[in-house]
């Protein structure tokens, strides 16, 4: 079996490494020639655990090849996967014109019958769109060539991307022909052992999947974190209450953790985008439109409570920051929530030592010099004011307190992911601030 993977970001590369590893021969096809010379050469677009190994053994084996010329390796594929981005536009819907773009150049470039799968997070109706320009790029060319077009979402992590690929909770397809059901069911057996299901339904459906999935994640994280608050304003402590929740089947532990809002390529903006849709037919998703709102103020808790420690008095102080990325096992910055914190540091005046694993280089993009980069998360804490967690890296689990006590001015601790013990950090001597858990000195919402 042969596939082509268009779009060589998180889900195009870690799609076209996985299907070579199981035994399919795949080109990874991206205009970039820049970052496909660096995959040539073994360099990786994105640092992502255990994708670099796949990729290089892949590579090393033939069974997986990097173009920039889609036109040249089009002959004799079976499939094609559309793995461009989808931005979000001004207002927010995803824009297509990649995918609509890459559309026209496979109907352009088509010899023969080929499943045409968008795997990028497109909204209800653009298999339609890409349908209708792959047949008018055919007959701009007099062509009647077969083809199907298929809708195979994405739901991997970034961090966990090569394992949930590899053992997916399931797949979801949208076809409307058997022949692109056959197909996609051939392709995927090798990951389907151990009873992981592959369902099939049409297309409609799964493109409206993969937003309603994300979207009720996201709906899980804004519920907890709202909650959160209110736990600070009563009294009680949310780390409790999410045991208490999460421990009905019904609900269920996974994506109750509070924190300092979610950030990433996904959430952010799947949930815009599906707002969006709603209101393209009349349809306001009221939740979903709260849910976008409670995070964005979410973003700001950490700084909130910064604030009201010091009294207002910035200006002039240091603060550390451990971890920069919107979550840890990456180095994606995008919407991190740490940005707008440093930003609203830096705005009131002070000074910011910050450290992150991983994603310091690609932080850089963003803070340039108005930061201090620093080696290690004891180098931030040094001469500072307060130290805040960010991302839950695991680095940063369990520090030498008694060695961030002698460096920092003041023992002061901000736990924007509740990691932290925070009694046993009181008992030694520490100020400890969390989320959703009361705090004698300082609440939420008392104070400004
Ligand atoms: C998400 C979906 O999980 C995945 O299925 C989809 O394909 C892409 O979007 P990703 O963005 O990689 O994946 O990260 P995820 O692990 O889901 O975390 C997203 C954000 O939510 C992070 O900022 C994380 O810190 C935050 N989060 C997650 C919480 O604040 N609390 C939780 O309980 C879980």
């Amino acid at each position: 079996m042969k596939a082509i993977v268009i779009g060589t970001g998180y889900v195009g590369l870690v799609t076209g490494a996985c299907l070579a590893e199981v035994g399919t021969q795949v080109v990874c096809v991206d205009v970039n020639a820049e970052k496909i010379n660096n995959l040539q050469k073994g360099i990786l677009p994105i640092y992502e655990p255990g994708l670099e190994e796949i990729v290089t053994r892949n590579y090393n084996n033939g069974r997986l090849a990097f173009s920039t010329n889609l036109a040249e390796v089009i002959p004799g594929a079976d499939i094609a996967f559309i793995a461009v981005g989808t931005p979000p536009g001004e207002d927010g819907s995803a824009d297509l014109q990649y995918v609509l773009q890459v559309a026209k150049e496979i109907g352009t470039h088509m010899t023969d019958y080929l499943v045409v799968v968008t795997k990028s997070t497109v909204p209800v109706g653009t298999a339609v769109k890409v349908n209708r320009e792959i047949k008018q790029a055919m007959l701009n060319r007099n062509a009647l060539i077969d083809y199907d077009v298929a809708s195979n979402p994405e739901f991997l992590k970034e961090g966990a991307a090569v394992q949930d690929f590899l053992k997916p909770d399931r797949i979801v397809v949208g076809v409307n022909t058997d022949r692109a059901k056959e197909m996609l069911e051939r392709l995927y057996h090798p990951f389907l052992l151990n009873g992981r299901p592959i369902i099939f339904m049409d297309i409609a459906s799964a493109e409206m999947t993969k937003y309603a999935a994300n979207a009720m994640l996201a709906t899980k994280i804004s519920f907890i974190n709202d909650i959160a608050n209110l736990c600070e304003l009563v009294g009680a402590d949310v780390n409790k209450v999410r045991k208490g929740i999460g421990s009905d089947a019904r609900i269920g532990n996974a994506f109750i953790y509070p924190g300092i809002g979610y950030g990433g390529s996904c959430f952010p903006k799947d949930v815009k985008a599906l707002v969006q849709t709603g209101k393209e037919y009349g349809h306001g998703l009221r939740i979903l439109e709260a849910v976008e709102a409670v995070n964005n103020d979410q973003k700001k808790v950490l700084f909130g409570k910064i604030n009201r420690h010091f009294d207002g008095m910035l200006k002039g102080k240091t603060f550390a920051v451990w971890g920069l990325s919107f979550k840890p096992a990456t180095d994606d910055m995008r919407e991190a929530s740490s940005l707008v914190l440093i930003e609203s540091l830096l705005e009131a005046g002070a000074n910011v030592q910050v450290f992150d694993p991983v994603a310091m280089h690609e932080a850089k993009k963003t803070l340039g010099e108005s930061v201090k980069w620093c080696n290690d998360m004891y180098a931030a804490a040094e001469g500072a004011d307060a130290v805040m967690l960010v991302t839950e890296w695991n680095e940063f689990r369990l520090p030498d307190w008694t060695r961030v006590k002698q460096l920092l001015k003041a023992p002061v601790v901000f736990d924007g992911r509740n990691i932290y013990d925070n009694v046993y950090l009181e008992k030694s001597g520490f100020t400890c601030y969390s989320i959703g858990v009361s705090h004698p000195a300082v609440s939420v919402l008392s104070g400004s």
